[in-house]
């Protein structure tokens, strides 16, 4: 039985604490927040307690830990877990800069400890069947990849501010990906971003949309496609051509009833954001984590991971500001 002590009780934090409280081979035993209300909000749900860091990472029968508090506490609350020897889970981003992830890992490295970064996207099951047929084969060499990724409205303006910019913050879950499909890491990297959505999210020095071209070793493509508004929902979707045919995972819809009528054939929209669209790849993602920690296996997402997927964001800023692609050392 792996105990787990809970860093973050917002919108994610109520995900994980869920699906750890739902693990025949796990239990919730702390939630840390310091928003005291939502931590004991959330304890109270899964007959957790409400604690405080130290007194929580110093507690023996505590073996790891869930990040899921902001972003700015990542980096501090991964080496705090890693010096007192907790396996970690942390979400996305590590940090927004690439100095202070690689001074994190670092500390990882030396207390041996596992640590797995949310990129929960490689546990939808649509996306990791498209992976494995592709690695079995079955449409023949990889050629490109394309991946398209919508939310359905722009976050508020204070969430953008401090986000650390669309690439670092959305489009590094698309980076990932593409590592991911690709089999191998992006040597060049050429990024275009406009403001079309709002205004204002230019003038706190974001972009809202963008167009992201990748090119491997091999000469394999990959294109991703980010926008912070679809007025249909939140769409997610995937297409690899490889020299024999074709993979694609599309959208999760709301249902799969049709309404046809003299007008048309009108079907669900999809699913409204994240917290649906991906539900059962959060449950995947830390069952791969449990299983991993219960195993003393390395689990799927690692901090290199993490690293290298803010790499290609860090890139993807400078192609923008420079207008040329980015070339990038391995
Ligand atoms: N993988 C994904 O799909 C995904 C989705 C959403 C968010 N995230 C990531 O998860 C993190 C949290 O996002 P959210 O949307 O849940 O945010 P949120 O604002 O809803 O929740 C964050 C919580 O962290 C708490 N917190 C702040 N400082 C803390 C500290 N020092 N110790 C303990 N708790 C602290 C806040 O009080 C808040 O309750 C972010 O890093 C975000 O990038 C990932």
């Amino acid at each position: 039985m792996i105990s787990f002590c809970q860093f973050g009780a917002g919108r994610i934090g109520a995900i994980h604490a869920a699906n750890i409280a739902r693990h025949p081979g796990a239990r919730l035993r702390t939630v840390v927040d310091v928003d005291v209300v939502a931590a004991a909000k959330l304890a109270e749900r899964h007959g957790a307690a409400v604690g405080e860091a130290a007194a929580a990472l110093a507690d023996p029968a505590i073996h790891a830990v869930v990040i899921a508090s902001s972003t700015d506490t990542h980096a501090t609350l991964i080496e705090a877990a890693a010096r007192a020897g907790k396996a970690v889970f942390c979400e996305k981003p590590i940090d927004l800069d690439r100095g202070r992830v690689e001074a994190c890992l670092a500390v990882v490295k030396q207390a041996g400890v596992p640590l797995m970064v949310g990129f929960n996207r490689r546990f939808d099951p649509n996306f990791a069947k498209l992976h494995e047929q592709l690695r079995a084969g079955r449409i023949g060499k990889l050629e490109m990849v394309a991946i398209t990724s919508r939310d359905p409205a722009p976050p508020p303006l204070a969430y953008v501010k401090v986000s650390g910019g669309l690439f670092r913050d959305m489009m590094i879950h698309d980076l990932d990906m593409a590592r991911w499909l690709l089999g191998e890491e992006p040597v060049e990297v050429y990024a275009a971003a406009s403001c079309l959505v709002d205004p204002a999210i230019g003038q706190v020095g974001d972009v809202d949309s963008a167009a992201v071209t990748l090119k491997t070793a091999s000469g394999a493509l990959c294109q991703i496609a980010n926008s912070r508004r679809a007025s249909y929902g939140y769409d997610q979707r995937i297409e690899v051509l490889g020299a024999a045919g074709m993979l694609q995972a599309g959208n999760q819809l709301k249902s799969t009833l049709v309404v046809a009528g003299a007008d048309g054939v009108i079907g669900e929209k999809p699913q409204p954001f994240f917290l649906e669209r991906y539900a059962e790849a959060y449950r995947r993602e830390l069952d791969n984590f449990i299983s991993a920690v219960t195993a003393k296996t390395a689990p799927a997402t690692t901090g290199t991971d993490g690293l290298r997927a803010l790499m290609l964001a860090d890139a993807c800023v400078e192609s923008v500001k420079t207008g040329r692609a980015v070339r990038l050392s391995q």
